[in-house]
C-alpha cells in the first residue's frame, strides 16, 4: 500500500503520464482535474500543494485522469466550459465550443440586432451569450439533433435568457418562419475524408454531426446559403464561422446566392474565422 502523496507530488506524477500520452496542454489539465476533486480555484490549489491527498480525493482524481489519459477532453469530463465569459454546460452531444468561436460573437456585437437565428446551436454558446449580452433579443435556436438542442435549452435556462429563446429541431431553415436581423451559423466543416486524421480529442469527443461538412466541407454552407434570403430582415447580417482556408469557396458559395460580402475577421491564430454576408449584393 503506497504511503499518502502529496497534493504536489501526484499533479508533478499525474502531468508525466499525460505527456507521455501525448495529451497536450498537460500542466493545465491535471491542474484543472485536481482542482475540482479538491473544489478550489488554482490559488487555493498551490496553498494546498503540500497537504497530503486523502484515499477519497486520491481516487477521484485517479478516476477523471484516467478519462484524460483516454484523450477525453476536460471540458466534457468536467461537464462545463467558458466561453466569451459564461460557464457552458457540455456533454457528449454537443461541440465543445471553441475560442476562435468567439470571434463570431466579436463581430456579431458590433451592431445590434432584436430577432437572432443561431444555425446549429449544438451547446448555445453563440445564442445564448447573444441573448445574455443583448437583454432586449429574442432567438430562435435551430438544432439536427435533439439531444444537442436539450444542451442549448438547459444553458439558456441556466444563464437567464431561456423565456427569450424558442428552441426548434430540424434541418437548417427547415423548421424556421419569419425573419432575422442576424443569422449566425457554426455549422459542421471539416471534409468527410478529414475527420480520420483529427486529433482523438475532438475525433472521438465532438460528434460527428457537429464535424463532417460532406466531401469538400462546405455542403451546409451551400444548405444555408441557398435558403437564408427569405429569412434575413431588411439590413439583416449573416455571419459564419469557417474553417482554415475556406474564405474563397465559402464567399463565392454566398455570393452566387445573391449576398454581398461585408467584414471578415481572424481569430487569435490568424487565420479568417468569421465572415458577414448582407443581402442583396
Ligand atoms: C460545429 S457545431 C456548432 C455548435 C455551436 N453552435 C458552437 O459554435 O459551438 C454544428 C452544429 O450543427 C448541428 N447540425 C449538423 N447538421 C445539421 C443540419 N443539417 N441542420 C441543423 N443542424 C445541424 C450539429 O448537431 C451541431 O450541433
Amino acid at each position: 500500500m503506497p504511503g499518502p502523496e502529496t497534493i504536489a507530488a501526484a499533479l508533478a506524477a499525474a502531468r508525466a503520464r499525460l505527456v507521455a500520452a501525448d495529451v497536450p496542454d498537460a500542466t493545465t489539465d491535471a491542474r484543472l482535474l485536481m482542482q475540482h476533486v479538491l473544489a478550489c480555484d488554482h490559488a487555493g490549489l498551490i496553498l494546498a500543494g503540500e497537504r497530503s491527498l486523502t484515499v477519497a480525493e486520491r481516487a477521484a482524481f485517479e478516476a477523471l485522469l484516467s478519462r484524460r489519459l483516454a484523450h477525453e477532453p476536460v471540458s466534457k469530463i468536467l461537464g462545463e466550459r467558458e466561453f466569451y465569459g459564461r460557464l457552458f454546460h457540455v456533454t457528449a452531444d454537443v461541440l465543445d465550443p471553441r475560442a476562435d468561436t468567439e470571434t463570431l460573437i466579436d463581430v456579431a456585437l458590433e451592431q445590434p440586432a432584436r430577432r437572432v437565428l443561431d444555425l446549429g446551436s449544438g451547446s448555445g454558446a453563440l445564442i445564448v451569450t447573444l441573448l445574455a449580452e443583448w437583454p432586449e433579443a429574442t432567438g430562435v435556436a435551430v438544432d439536427l439533433s435533439e439531444t444537442a438542442l436539450a444542451v442549448t435549452a438547459e444553458n439558456a435556462r441556466r444563464l437567464g435568457v431561456a423565456e427569450r429563446l424558442t428552441l426548434l429541431q430540424g434541418e437548417w431553415f427547415a423548421p424556421v418562419s419569419g425573419q432575422f436581423d442576424l443569422i449566425l451559423s457554426n455549422p459542421p466543416y471539416i471534409p468527410t475524408a478529414e475527420i480520420a486524421g483529427l486529433e482523438p480529442d475532438v475525433r472521438e469527443h465532438d460528434p460527428l454531426l457537429a464535424l463532417d461538412g460532406g466531401a469538400d466541407g462546405l455542403s451546409c454552407y451551400r444548405a444555408i446559403a441557398g435558403a437564408a434570403a427569405p429569412h434575413l430582415a431588411p439590413q439583416g447580417r449573416i455571419i459564419v464561422e469557417i474553417g482554415a482556408g475556406q474564405g474563397p469557396d465559402v464567399a463565392r458559395i454566398f455570393a452566387a446566392a445573391g449576398f454581398r460580402q461585408g467584414a471578415e475577421r481572424r481569430d487569435l491564430g490568424g487565420h479568417v474565422r468569421a465572415l458577414l454576408f448582407t443581402f442583396p449584393a
